[in-house]
C-alpha cells in the first residue's frame, strides 16, 4: 500500500475510498487500522484476507461520537459512564447489537454483540466525518503478528494490498484499545490496552475483572500467540546471553554485546507502552538469536505490555 502524508486531500481520497469498498490503512492515537466500511460485507471480506484472519474473530467498528455508536448498540447504564468518560479515546465498548444495526454480520462474526470505538486520534477523527459511516478496523498487520504504530510498520506489514496508508506520525499511546464488555450482568475487561484497569474501575466505582481466556464472554480475539516477532523472547531476564538483543526498563541495563533498547530509562510505563511495538519490531530484524526482556512491573500500563509479552513469547 502506498503510503500518503495525513492532509486534507488525502484525507478526503480516503474517505472516497472507504465510501467505494477500498481499504485505508489509518493512524489511531493506540495503533495503526485496516478500515473498510462496516456495512459493506465485500470490503469487510478484504479487511479477513488482507490480514489472512480468522473469521470468527470480530472486529472493532470505529465511529465519530456517541450518537453514532447509539445507532448500532444498545447502551446500558456503564457503557454510558465508560463513553462519557473515556470517548474520544483509547477503550473499545462491547454492547448488545441494535435490532436495526446496519453492520454486516460477518464483522461481529455472527455475535449478538458489537464492539465500537470512539478514537480520538484527529486523523481518524477527520475520516471518519468525511467517510460518513462506520469503519470496521482491526490493527494493520497480518493476524498473529506485532500491532504497528508506524505508518512503515503498516506498509511492511500489508505488501500487494490495494488501498492507501494515511500517514499521522507515531502513535501516542502505542498498545491497543483496552475492550470491554457491557453486555453481560458486570462489566469485564475482555483485552488489556491503553486504558489502565484502575482507571476504569475509578470511573464505575468497583473492581473489573479481566475475562478469563476460556469463559463464553471472552474476546474471541485474545488468542494465546500474538504480537509475535519472529525471534524468541526471554521475559524478566536480567542478564543478557551472548548474541541476545536487549529490551530494556529502567535506568541500569545489564551489558549487552548486541543491540539494545530501553522502553524507558525513567521508568515511565506510558513512555513505554508508546515505544513497545516499535521496540520489538526493530530488535526482530536486528538478527539476534533471542530477545531478552528485562522484567516490567505490573501495574498501570504495565498490565497490558505485559499480556502482550507474555502471547509474543508462546513457544511455536
Ligand atoms: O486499538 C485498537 O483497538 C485497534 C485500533 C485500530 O482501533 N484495533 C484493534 O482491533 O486492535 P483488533 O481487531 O486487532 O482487535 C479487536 C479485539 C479482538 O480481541 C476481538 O476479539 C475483540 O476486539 N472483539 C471485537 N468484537 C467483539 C465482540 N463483539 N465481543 C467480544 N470481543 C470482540
Ligand atoms: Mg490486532
Amino acid at each position: 500500500m502506498p503510503v500518503l502524508p495525513a492532509t486534507d486531500e488525502a484525507i478526503a481520497y480516503a474517505a472516497e475510498l472507504l465510501r467505494s469498498g477500498a481499504l485505508v490503512v489509518f493512524p489511531t492515537e493506540t495503533v495503526y487500522g485496516l478500515g473498510g466500511d462496516a456495512s459493506n460485507p465485500k470490503a469487510v471480506a478484504k479487511i479477513f484476507a488482507a490480514k489472512e484472519r480468522p473469521q470468527f474473530n470480530p472486529l472493532i467498528v470505529h465511529v465519530s461520537d456517541l450518537a453514532q455508536a447509539e445507532a448500532l448498540a444498545d447502551f446500558g447504564p456503564a457503557a454510558y459512564e465508560l463513553a462519557s468518560a473515556f470517548w474520544p479515546g483509547p477503550l473499545t465498548i462491547v454492547a448488545p447489537k441494535s435490532p436495526d444495526c446496519p453492520i454486516a454480520d460477518l464483522v461481529t462474526a455472527g455475535l449478538d454483540t458489537i464492539a465500537i470505538r470512539v478514537p480520538g486520534h484527529p486523523v481518524a477523527q477527520r475520516l471518519l466525518k468525511e467517510a460518513s459511516g462506520p469503519i470496521a478496523a482491526p490493527s494493520a498487520n497480518r493476524s498473529g503478528r506485532i500491532s504497528p504504530t508506524e505508518a512503515r510498520h503498516a506498509a511492511a506489514e500489508l505488501v500487494d494490498i490495494p488501498g492507501v496508508i494515511l500517514d499521522g506520525g507515531a502513535c501516542t499511546c502505542g498498545l491497543e484499545s483496552t475492550v470491554v464488555s457491557t453486555a453481560g450482568e458486570d462489566p469485564v475487561v475482555l483485552r488489556l490496552g491503553a486504558v489502565p484497569r484502575s482507571a476504569i474501575e475509578a470511573v464505575l466505582g468497583h473492581p473489573i475483572p479481566v475475562a478469563k481466556k476460556d469463559a463464553p464472554i471472552a474476546s474471541p480475539g485474545q488468542l494465546e500467540r500474538h504480537y509475535a516477532p519472529q525471534t524468541p523472547l526471554r521475559l524478566n531476564a536480567l542478564t543478557v546471553e551472548a548474541d541476545e538483543a536487549l529490551l530494556g526498563f529502567g535506568s541500569e541495563l545489564p551489558d549487552c554485546s548486541a543491540k539494545a533498547i530501553n522502553l524507558s530509562r525513567t521508568g515511565d510505563l506510558t513512555e513505554a507502552a508508546a515505544r513497545f511495538f516499535a521496540a520489538l519490531r526493530e530488535l526482530d530484524e536486528s538478527g539476534a538469536s533471542a530477545i531478552a526482556v528485562m522484567p516490567i512491573p505490573n501495574e498501570g500500563l504495565g498490565e497490558a505490555i505485559n499480556d502482550r509479552l507474555r502471547r509474543a513469547a508462546k513457544a511455536r
